[in-house]
């Protein structure tokens, strides 16, 4: 599996290389009919034996929506995953970026509406990489997770430089901007390091992916608006690289309730390597890059600093 792409831009296409093992027709069936299916009875989530914390939807973005641990409410989305995470060949890519102890945390299926207004450009934990399953072709950037090509070469976080842009932006910088396209079925990686959001709906059609997190070891994972899989649906599962991965308990050490620390090897991290800024090569870092940062420092600082006066 060729991950130059990945480590280079930040995040990569594989392409559809389980359609020989899994039955991906019946992945997006099933995923879109179970998001459709909460959707429809957000209201009253108990009904269809829905945690309230399980689904999302306008603090993804508004006009968004989204259904984690897809594979505890159904067991054919379940069969699937396994096959998936028990693949040797992805398995190499995922120690390699992430080190043998890595974990599977939210497996969602995610849903950018009609009405979609996008996300902010933002980055999130240290380490934290995203498995992405295009759910339909995606040949346009509207509803589509964009990314500032190669910034987790960046060696500040975009927090730090109180960078974190509304949606609108997304707008203004269109040209800046890349999506990974796709068709239906394709296996997407991203290095959750890279400035990325998500690009407002054009109001035309709606787009489907499943987005699964996955944590480096010795980072921290877990929050207090997720809950841990069943020990029912875990005791069900047959022994599997894929039941360790998505348990809490296999490989972690307890910090509280709802945050666990996983165990450190002495394996290679790169996804965590670029948390060290000195081992990022300045000369990566793309014009546009560059072009973007001046500009919207340029913007949202006296934006800000002229709302405070006037608030004052
Ligand atoms: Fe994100």
């Amino acid at each position: 599996m060729k991950d130059k792409k990945l480590f280079n831009d930040g995040f990569v296409n594989f392409g559809d290389i389980f359609s020989k093992t899994i039955d991906v027709q019946k992945l997006i069936f099933e995923s879109k009919k179970l998001l459709d299916n909460a959707i429809l009875n957000k209201e009253n989530l108990e009904k269809i034996e829905i945690s309230q914390n399980d689904f999302n939807d306008d603090s993804i973005g508004e006009g968004s929506y989204a259904l984690k641990r897809i594979d505890q409410h159904n067991k054919e989305i379940s069969k699937i995953l396994q096959k998936i995470f028990n693949n040797s060949q992805l398995n190499e890519v995922l120690e390699k970026y992430l080190g043998k102890n890595f974990k599977v945390h939210q497996i969602s299926v995610r849903k950018s509406s009609e009405n979609d207004k996008g996300l902010g450009i933002h980055q999130d934990g240290p380490g934290q990489m995203n498995l992405v399953i295009l759910l339909d072709d995606n040949n346009d950037i509207y509803g589509s997770t964009v990314f500032l090509k190669n910034s987790h070469l960046i060696n500040s976080r975009a927090e730090e430089l109180k960078l974190l842009t509304p949606p609108f932006f997304l707008k203004l910088y269109r040209f800046c901007l890349s999506y990974i396209s796709g068709k239906s079925g394709d296996i997407c990686l991203f290095i959750n390091r890279t400035w990325h959001g998500r690009y407002p709906s054009s109001g035309k059609k709606s787009k489907y992916l499943i987005f699964i997190s996955l944590h480096a070891e010795g980072t921290e994972y877990g929050s207090e608006h997720d809950d841990w899989y069943n020990d029912n649906y875990l005791g069900n599962l047959p022994n599997s690289k894929f039941k360790d991965r998505i348990n809490h308990k296999v490989g972690t050490t307890k910090i509280s309730d709802k945050i666990f620390l996983i165990n450190d090897s002495s394996s290679k991290k790169i996804s965590l390597s670029f948390e060290q800024p000195k081992k990022n090569k300045i000369g990566n870092i793309s014009l546009l890059n560059l072009f973007y940062l001046i500009t919207t420092i340029s913007i949202v600082y006296p934006a800000r600093f002229i709302k405070r006066c006037l608030g004052k």
